[in-house]
């Protein structure tokens, strides 16, 4: 198996920056790749600042930011940081095409044991993979946002990914340190459109494009809607906080690879359309010129928006995954989901009232018209409880 020493990590956004930042404190040589230098030295302040904060809390014992940040290279040139790598894990901008591009260059000037990983969070290894002449050693490595405070990595096969390769990923991965309690990998034993995690809660995305689009229609608020679950991040709240593109593009993607039902509604749609991304543009669904709103509670309830359909949706897709043989093991989707998205998965709470479920889907898809909620065979015969 690979000896891996050397990290490069290409694309030094949110997601990269965490990347680095967690491979440093295992110890590695990490190289950071972005576009422009100010982009690059803009990573480097902020993991720098991240180290900083935790020495001053005593997480080094012995050892101090310096010492690992002493570890860490910047460049905008790919082919020469490519050089001596052993892993390489791009975190570029969800797009096919860029990806693509940058796994080409990687192939042409990485030593030929170098393992090439992608932080996708929704695409084809496979078809990322397909532009190199290693598809043995292209991999997914799919951390979850905060990288240093999410538990959670998905370690995923391409079509054509040997298991060596992500054996070698496993091992690094469980490697990386976590703030937050103790790192779960996920083996994910097939390709397919956002893997496990994001892949089960997909479907909650036609759901809540169906009940934006009733509130619009019936004229009630956004303040309305959210009082409808609650919580510090109620639906609207955390539309505009994962930004409303991400959604459109997500949603687009899903139409494409998993049905039709996935795409966009005409409120975010509208949204996006205007410009209103949400949190980063200051204006979504709320105006967030003031920080991260907060639903009146006065403001009363819409009350169309059901929590047991949500639960109901993810188990479906979840038995879905296990049809798809993303992985065999029900276990593996509820860990997944309690260390991606800090909630109980959806397959444990089901294991007594599973055929309820059953009816849930049947008159969810009644009501909303959407056969993608249609109960699948694996849920609707119970064998999937064997799957453990
Ligand atoms: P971001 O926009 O914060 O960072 C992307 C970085 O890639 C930018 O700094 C950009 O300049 C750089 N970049 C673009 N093209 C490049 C190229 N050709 N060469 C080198 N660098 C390039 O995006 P974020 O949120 O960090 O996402 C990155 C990836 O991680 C995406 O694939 C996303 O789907 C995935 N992801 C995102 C999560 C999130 O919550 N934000 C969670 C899990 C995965």
């Amino acid at each position: 198996m690979v000896d891996i020493k050397n990290v490069v990590i290409i694309g030094v956004g949110q997601m990269g920056a965490g990347a680095a930042q967690v491979s440093l404190m295992a110890g590695f040589n990490v190289t950071l790749v972005d576009i422009k230098d100010e982009l690059v030295d803009k990573a480097y302040a902020s993991i720098d600042a991240g180290m900083k904060k935790l020495e001053a809390k005593g997480a080094f014992p012995g050892k101090t930011a310096a010492d690992f940040m002493a570890n860490c290279k910047k460049t905008t040139d790919i082919a020469s940081a490519m050089k001596d790598a052993d892993l390489m894990i791009e975190a570029v901008v969800e797009n096919m095409e860029i990806k693509k591009k940058v796994f080409k260059t990687c192939d042409d000037n990485a030593p030929a044991h170098c393992i090439l990983a992608s932080n996708t969070s929704t695409m084809s290894i496979t078809e990322i993979g397909s532009v190199t002449n290693r598809q043995d050693k292209v991999i997914g490595m799919h951390f979850f946002n905060p990288v240093a405070l999410m538990r959670c990595e998905e370690v995923i096969y391409g079509d054509k990914t040997s298991d060596e390769s992500v054996d070698a990923g496993m091992e690094f991965a469980g490697k990386l340190p976590c703030l937050k309690g103790e790192r779960y990998i996920a083996r994910v034993l097939k390709d397919g459109p956002g893997f496990i995690v994001n892949r089960v809660s997909a479907p909650v995305q036609i759901y809540q494009n169906y009940i934006f689009d009733l509130a619009a229609e019936k004229g009630f608020t956004w303040e309305q809607l959210d009082n409808d679950s609650g919580g510090p991040m109620p639906t609207c709240v955390l539309a505009d906080f994962v930004g409303i593109d991400t959604l459109i593009h997500t949603q687009n993607y899903y139409a494409k690879t998993l049905s039709p039902e996935f795409a966009p509604g005409k409120v975010v749609t509208k949204l996006f359309e205007e410009g209103k991304l949400g949190a980063k543009t200051g204006q979504g669904f709320y105006d967030w010129s003031k920080g991260r709103p907060k639903p009146d509670r006065k403001a009363g309830k819409a009350r169309l928006m059901k929590v047991k359909y949500p639960m109901a949706i993810m188990l479906n897709e979840g038995c879905r995954v296990l049809e798809e043989g993303i992985t065999k093991s029900w276990k593996v989707i509820d860990d997944a989901i309690a260390a991606g998205l800090n909630m109980m998965g959806p397959m444990g709470l089901a294991a007594k009232n599973w055929e309820t479920q059953v009816d849930t889907l049947n008159e969810l898809m009644e009501l909303t018209g959407k056969t993608y909620f249609e109960p699948c065979n694996l849920l609707k015969s119970g064998e999937w409880l064997k799957m453990e």
